[in-house]
């Protein structure tokens, strides 16, 4: 206890001084924490970032542990870095694959045409989870429950799975065909889940941003080739093979805005109703647009309307590429959702998980914006530290 508040006294002062000044702390050099045993990626950092005087910080994951998970998505790149590694084992106990178990990365289409028999027209995708070890051994092995990212999606999905006898020359499947490659694509999945990873995972994006951007369905191949109600099919068809263990939730992006909010809710009511959804999960990639009492009104509203837990799923928030001092405008922003989000919690909604979309900037998909909590070095910004602060406060 001692400790804790002797930690939350050092951080906080430094905190303040970080706010008030605009400055990012130098990394120090830290005895404790070994060196990055690898070599600098593609993706990766450029020179070997040396942990910055955080470590006497206590983790995200133990600050919010009465209020809800902390995660974030990792991907191969990140995990090769020690020191990565090492903020991730400390700070999350939930991650979610950036990557790889989409669609595109799971189906594999060379196996798919030379060993499914087609003479129904091909119902069976064949799956290759080869690509997931580093990341489901480093989560298992280190005691970090995840986050299954997703199953049914317009992007990031092959065209030719939605063709008769996956052959993109020939006219599209049937309704029927398409349900029963769901049907095995679900079925498949978690059954290698639970024979190779059981208890791993808790829960799973089973579609993706299905609302368009107009406030109707996406019109997905998807919903071109199975119907419009081809969410409450694959929800139904995930109910049926999902372990009881992992919890099933829609996720979007641009959720928070109330017409948008509003036609997903209208969506989703009826695969609620039939007890086959668990959970929404709000993107929240945010930035000045988007107001925190929007984000914290639309937690509630998902929960309450639908029944259901709410995640957070993919947070950052863009850096202002207008204000003074953008980094202490994003830092407010973050301990103002993250205030608000634990006031929502102690008032009985029902969040339970907020996962940031990586960790240090470069790496993020929107590296230009400086959406996340660390530099390129690991070095902490304000936003670090208000997040922190939010974390300590009683
Ligand atoms: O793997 C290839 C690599 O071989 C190639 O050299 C390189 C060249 O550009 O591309 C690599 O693939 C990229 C992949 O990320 C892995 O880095 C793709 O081009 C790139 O499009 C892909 O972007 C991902 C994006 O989803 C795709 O839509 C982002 O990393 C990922 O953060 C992002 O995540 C999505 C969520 O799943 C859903 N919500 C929105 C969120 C942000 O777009």
């Amino acid at each position: 206890m001692r400790k804790r508040i002797l930690a939350a006294v050092c951080v906080m002062t430094l905190a303040m001084s970080l706010v008030a000044c605009g400055k990012k702390p130098a990394g120090n050099a830290d005895t404790t924490t070994p060196a990055a045993t690898e070599a600098p990626t593609a993706e990766g950092p450029t020179e070997e970032p040396t942990l910055p005087g955080i470590e006497d910080a206590e983790g995200f994951k133990d600050l919010y542990a009465d209020y809800f998970k902390i995660g974030t998505c990792i991907n191969p790149a990140m995990l090769k870095n020690l020191n990565y590694r090492q903020f991730i084992i400390k700070n999350y106990n939930s991650v979610t694959c950036e990557n790889n178990m989409k669609p595109e990365s799971i189906i594999d289409r060379v196996a798919t045409v030379t060993t499914s028999d087609l003479s129904d027209g091909g119902t069976h995708m064949v799956l290759s989870f080869k690509n997931l070890a580093t990341e489901l051994d480093f989560a298992r092995d280190n005691g970090i429950q995840m986050r299954g990212h997703t199953f049914i999606w317009h992007e990031q999905t092959p065209e030719w799975i939605f063709h008769v006898n996956f052959n993109p020359d020939k006219e599209f499947a049937s309704r029927e065909v398409m349900l029963k490659r769901v049907d095995n694509y679900f079925k498949d999945t978690f059954e290698w889940v639970e024979a190779n990873y059981p208890n791993l995972f808790y829960a799973w994006d089973i579609a993706n941003e299905c609302m368009g951007d107009n406030n109707s369905m996406r019109d997905s191949l998807w919903y071109q080739t199975i119907g419009e109600d081809y969410l409450e099919q694959i929800f139904a068809i995930a109910r049926k093979y999902a372990p009881s263990y992992i919890k099933l939730f829609y996720n979007d992006y641009n959720e928070s805005v109330s017409a948008k909010r509003g036609a997903i809710i209208r969506m989703l009511k009826p695969i609620a109703d039939a007890g086959n959804l668990d959970g929404m999960g709000m993107q929240c990639h945010l930035s000045g647009a988007n107001t925190v009492m929007d984000v914290l009104n639309s937690v509630r509203k998902y929960s309450e309307d639908l029944g259901v837990e709410v995640h957070i799923t993919e947070l950052d928030v863009k850096q202002s590429s207008t204000a003074t001092d953008p980094e202490a405008v994003q830092a407010n922003y973050y301990k103002a959702l993250f205030n608000g989000l634990k006031n929502l919690k102690a008032d009985g909604v029902n969040i339970t998980n907020v996962t940031f979309w990586g960790f240090v900037d470069n790496l993020s998909w929107l590296k230009e914006d400086k959406p996340l909590l660390l530099n390129r070095d690991m070095s902490p910004k304000a936003a670090y530290y208000a997040v922190l602060e939010a974390g300590m406060a009683e």
